[in-house]
Order: C-alpha cells, then sequence, then structure tokens
C-alpha cells in the first residue's frame, strides 16, 4: 500500500492543504508516472498520464507482438475479451454490455453511425458539449435532414433545474439526446440517470458523453439507464492511451457494429468489437495494469479522495491569487461540481473568444512550463483545473505564485 506524507502546511484561504500521497517506499507518487518533472503538470483530465509500470506492461506486450506477429493476432480477441472483464469490473458494470473502442470520440462515432435513419429528426446537445462530439451530432442531423437543438442549462443549475431544462427541450421530434455526464469546459454533472429515465419514458433513446467519467466517479454507470454509454479509461483511470469504452443496453444494441469492420462482424455485440483486424491494441490489454497500480498502491477511493481534497485546495490557492489583483471573487458555482475537475474565474479579457483558450494554454506553456486547460462558457473565460495522485499541493502553490501575477498582466495588456 502506498501512503501519504505526515500533514503540510498551506498558503490558501481556508482549506488546508492534504498532504501529497507517496509510494510504498516513501518516494514522491509522481515517480510512478514519467511526466517531465521541470513542468508543471495540471491537466491531468485533457489527455490523462500513463504510470510507468502500464508502460512497461504495454512495451511487453509489443515485444510479444513484435516476436510472432502469426501467433499474436489470431489470438487476440480472446485477450481482449479478458481485459474486457477487467474494464467492465472497474466500471461496476457487466462485460457483456462493454466494448473496447479506441476513444470517447469514437464511442460516439459508432453510436451515430449505427442508429436507424431518422428521417428530419431532432437530436438534442447541451452548450457544455463535448465539441468534437457535438459536431458528429451535427453531421448525423444533416445526414437525417434533420437539426440539432441546443439546451442552454445555466453554469449554476442542481440536478433539478438541469434535468428540467433538458426535460423541456424534448419534443416529438427528438430521436437522441446527447448528454455529457461531467462536462468538459464547465466541469460539472448532468443528471444522466434521472434524464434517461425521463427521456425512456418518452421514448428517446440517450448516449452519454462519459469520456472524464471512469476513475473520477466511484460507480458511474449505477442507476443509469442510458442506452450508450462511452468513456475513456486513457483519462483518469491512467490507461494507455486510446482505451476507450462502450457500455450498451436495449434494443438498439444489435445495431451497433465498430468502425472497423472486420472478422467480428457476424458476432454479438460486444465480441463484434474485440476484432479489429490488424491494429496495435495493446493500451486495450495493459489497461488492467493502470487500474491495478492506483488500487494496490493507495486505492481508488483514497485517490478519489485526495484528488478532490486538492482540488479544494487548488481552487483556493488561485482563486485567492487572482481575488489579491483584481478585488473579485473568482471561485465558480458550478450546479453538481466534481472531484478533480474544477474551474477558477479568469480575468477577462482571457481565455474568451473563438480559440482563445488553446492560444493561452500554448503561450503558458512556453512562457511558464505550466500544462493547464482554459476554458469559456457564456462568454466568461476560465482555467480548468484537474488533480491526479501525482499533484500535489506545491503544484498551485507555483501556479498561484508564479503563474497568476503573469496572467493577470496578460489580462491588462489585452
Ligand atoms: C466530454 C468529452 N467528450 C469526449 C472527449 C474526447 O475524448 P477522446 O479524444 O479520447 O475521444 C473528451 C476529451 O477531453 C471530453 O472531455
Amino acid at each position: 500500500m502506498g501512503r501519504s506524507a505526515d500533514a503540510v502546511g498551506g498558503t490558501g484561504g481556508t482549506v488546508s492543504a492534504p498532504a501529497p500521497l507517496l509510494l510504498d517506499d516513501g518516494a514522491p507518487a509522481a515517480d510512478a508516472w514519467t511526466l517531465d518533472p521541470t513542468l508543471g503538470h495540471l491537466n491531468h483530465g485533457s489527455f490523462g498520464a500513463v504510470p510507468r509500470v502500464a508502460q512497461a506492461e504495454q512495451q511487453r506486450l509489443r515485444v510479444l507482438m513484435e516476436a510472432a506477429p502469426v501467433a499474436w493476432f489470431p489470438a487476440l480477441p480472446h485477450v481482449i475479451a479478458d481485459a474486457r472483464q477487467h474494464a467492465a469490473a472497474f466500471l461496476g458494470t457487466d462485460s457483456a454490455d462493454t466494448a473496447f473502442v479506441p476513444n470517447a470520440s469514437a464511442g460516439a462515432s459508432v453510436v451515430y453511425s449505427s442508429l436507424p435513419v431518422g428521417h428530419g429528426a431532432e437530436i438534442l446537445v447541451t452548450d457544455h458539449g463535448y465539441g468534437a462530439v457535438t459536431m458528429g451530432a451535427e453531421r448525423l442531423a444533416r445526414r437525417w435532414g434533420g437539426t440539432v437543438r441546443t439546451v442552454a442549462v445555466p453554469l449554476d443549475a442542481d440536478a433539478d433545474a438541469s434535468l428540467a431544462a433538458l426535460t423541456d427541450g424534448i419534443t416529438d421530434r427528438t430521436a437522441l439526446i446527447v448528454v455529457d455526464q461531467v462536462t468538459s469546459p464547465t466541469a460539472r454533472q448532468f443528471p444522466v440517470a434521472a434524464l434517461s429515465r425521463a427521456a425512456h419514458e418518452r421514448g428517446v433513446p440517450v448516449l452519454v458523453d462519459a469520456a472524464h467519467a471512469p476513475g473520477l466517479l466511484a460507480d458511474p454507470l449505477r442507476d443509469l439507464e442510458a442506452d450508450f454509454w462511452v468513456g475513456n479509461l486513457h483519462k483518469f483511470s491512467c490507461a494507455p492511451r486510446g482505451t476507450g469504452v462502450l457500455v450498451a443496453r436495449g434494443p438498439l444494441v444489435p445495431e451497433l457494429n465498430p468502425l472497423i469492420d472486420s472478422w467480428g462482424a457476424t458476432d454479438p455485440f460486444p465480441e463484434r468489437f474485440d476484432n479489429q483486424g490488424t491494429l496495435d491494441l495493446t493500451s486495450w490489454l495493459a489497461a488492467p495494469t493502470s487500474l491495478a497500480f492506483v488500487e494496490d498502491t493507495w486505492g481508488w477511493d483514497t485517490v478519489r479522495a485526495y484528488m478532490s481534497d486538492l482540488a479544494d485546495y487548488a481552487v483556493d490557492v488561485i482563486a485567492d491569487a487572482f481575488s489579491a489583483f483584481t478585488g473579485e471573487d473568482h471561485r465558480v458555482d458550478v450546479g453538481m461540481p466534481v472531484g478533480a475537475l474544477r474551474l477558477v474565474r479568469l480575468p477577462a479579457p482571457l481565455s474568451i473568444g473563438h480559440g482563445a483558450g488553446n492560444d493561452l494554454r500554448d503561450r503558458v506553456l512556453q512562457d511558464l512550463g505550466v500544462e493547464c486547460a482554459f476554458t469559456a462558457f457564456d462568454g466568461i473565460g476560465y482555467l480548468r483545473l484537474s488533480t491526479h495522485a501525482y499533484n500535489t499541493p506545491a503544484d498551485y502553490e507555483d501556479f498561484a505564485e508564479r503563474c497568476v501575477p503573469v496572467l493577470w498582466n496578460w489580462a491588462q495588456a489585452s
């Protein structure tokens, strides 16, 4: 079992700094990853980070693949089925409902390309959706000769208000609802279980974009009746990249086909997805190593609690650092907050406007050596913070002390 360091001090306002997580030998948790120690890493959420043991396992598997490709590929579907069971157990669901896909985008694409044609129908999305997934919904609507209806949900809407906004958006023409379990630009949750029930009462299928949920939420599929749920194991679960999961239930399941038609085509779901032709699928096979590493070292519940406590602290120190310049409150009231992803409001005009968040991300990395995410919603720019086991309070103190003054200068100069 890994452990925590003794309690640390803290420079924040009201929240005390959690003790950093340590490895069994007392080394910092970050030693289990290969992140560049000369950079700050405050954006686990966008692309994840893979522990050394899982990188090594993936490399071990690649060596086997390269040693005897003709032995490797025919045996692959059976080995994938085994890894699928691990992934399903981690997510608290049944492996018979669970297929591997390369990523959440691919899972959404599978759904979009497999649904029966809904001539002239409407697809309901929210204004918090992930742009690429929403664009896929728009393309599907064009193919159907239909439309996308975007429901606006206020950032601070709680579960009841969000549910009401979403269900009010359902019309007689709605043929699909696409909703995030954890949103990317706004770092909040939506009441996907209640929404799925309400949608099913109206006969409307639901696709839940849960890209961030695995590892971040303890039991993301509990009580969830959604027809389709797509999640990434390569974000908070730390699996090698290219490890997405599509969980599907209900009458539309037989319609689902992988993006790559291959020898599994005549198999039922999900076995059909275990056969993807000649592709390097070692990420899927090494994913259980990442899940087991975190569980065996600290336990996922401990890591989730740590990530959440650290995120509270991070918001505290960074929001206070901005307040010292602006005299304003930079904390953000999101209706259904989520453990390890948080927002801090930026001084205007930072991160507002098309592409501005990505430009700021690149500038902060280039000039200040910190990997961050900057988003915008309703004309306001945000720093979207992520935490993980390898982060420590010092990461966020450094950002508050070194980067916030520079951001304030950039805001004033804009
Ligand atoms: C909500 C959401 N959906 C989908 C994705 C896409 O994930 P991927 O690029 O792994 O397909 C992301 C990525 O950050 C996301 O945040």
